[in-house]
């Protein structure tokens, strides 16, 4: 016998036909809703925004961190800077390559290079990397980076403690969103391994957030050849193609990029809004996330549905407290068009904790943001 809830839809009062479709007049749509865009979900009909708040005493509330003026902290190693036991994300601004190899025994990392360029030396091969591209390293690599010299580097670590896979991207066929046609793996180099000038060479390795050092008579980056399915790779935001409807707004989910245990990562692309039916709403609903503590990282553009937030900041709204669009955006959303914007989004399921290095360059106002709403 089975104990899933009944997925049995009730309507009472005022509501729309269909969801984020002909609001009824003045009122503010919220979705509230179980297990992300997928659970049982209720829409709420509202007079006011749920984000309309005067003021909040105490933890819960919606956090925006300005990590460019965090970064002179982590120019010689990542920094910490939210996480939960799942995942971890980190920032970096290498200025030079580190003079040792790094590996990872904790986790699996995903490099999104927000500045900068470069080249990433790995047990595989080398991987040339820049702006845009996510760098995608196995658990138990060796590599080092070597940043181009002159350019300002940022690159943002989501570290995860379950492998990353691919989605299945279902009746869409294996082709939409991202054609792993454009993603790159290294190359071995034939020559084997770099010359070593009789130098010694060391290997940092990270185990349960400790270190190691590990020398060699020899460069332990000496793999000659590769043959398998489990390796670094590459591919580039341009690469991907947003799913879009014009007559209705699709949940974030439809921009899943990787996945792991207990978190999604998300990639927002430029795409057209929807203008296809007058009716259909263009901004993201309300919604308090009730399950997923939801964090975006700003790569580039305009970011419509926030006012105030540029590249290089994090918004992180944590589960139990409403967020949604700005009340700038929701305003002006039929006249909107198209959405240049690049962003990472990580929505994981268990609360995240920020780390100094966040609590640091957070833009404590940000909670008050909606205030416009804030109207009786
Ligand atoms: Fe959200």
């Amino acid at each position: 016998m089975s104990h899933k809830p009944p997925q049995i839809p009730f309507s009472s009062g005022t509501v729309s036909k269909q969801t984020h479709v002909d609001l009824p007049n003045g009122t503010f749509e919220e979705e509230y809703g179980r297990q992300g865009f997928f659970g049982r979900t209720t829409h709420l009909y509202r007079k006011n925004a749920p984000t309309g708040w005067t003021r909040i005493d105490g933890p819960l509330h919606p956090h925006a961190y300005d990590a460019n003026a965090a970064l002179g902290t982590a120019t010689t190693a990542p920094k910490r800077f939210l996480g939960n036991d799942d995942v971890c994300l980190w920032i970096y601004a290498p200025q030079k390559q580190t003079p040792h190899y790094v590996r990872n025994a904790d986790g699996d990392e995903a490099w999104f290079i927000h500045a900068g360029s470069g080249f990433l030396e790995t047990d595989f091969g080398p991987l040339k990397y820049r702006k845009g591209d996510y760098l995608v390293v196995p658990r138990g690599t060796t590599y080092r980076f070597f940043p181009d010299a002159g350019a300002p580097q940022f690159y943002l670590l989501i570290e995860s403690f379950s492998e990353f896979e691919l989605p299945d991207r279902g009746s869409l066929g294996r082709h939409a969103f991202l054609d792993p046609a454009c993603i790159d793996v290294p190359q071995a180099a034939a020559s084997g391994a770099p010359a070593t000038d009789g130098k010694e060479w060391k290997l940092k390795i990270k185990r349960q957030n400790e270190y190691t050092d590990v020398y060699y008579p020899f460069n332990p980056l000496n793999v000659v050849g590769w043959r398998g399915d489990a390796f670094a790779y590459r591919f580039n935001v341009e690469d991907i193609r947003p799913i879009i409807s014009p007559r209705f707004h699709l949940p974030p989910s439809v921009h899943t990029t990787l996945m792991a245990k207990n978190f999604v990562l998300c990639t927002f692309a430029p795409r057209p809004m929807e203008t296809g039916d007058p009716k259909a709403q263009r901004v993201p609903f309300f919604h308090s996330n009730i399950e997923f503590d939801e964090v975006i990282f700003y790569h580039d553009g305009d970011f419509f549905s926030r006012s105030g937030i540029t590249p290089g900041m994090f918004t992180f709204h944590p589960q139990g407290i409403h967020h949604g669009p700005h009340p700038k955006a929701f305003a002006n959303q039929f006249s909107k068009e198209f959405a240049q914007e690049y962003a990472v989004m990580i929505d994981t399921t268990r609360p995240l904790k920020a780390f100094d290095t966040a609590v640091s360059c957070e833009m404590v106002d940000y909670k008050n943001s909606w205030k416009e709403y804030a109207k009786p």
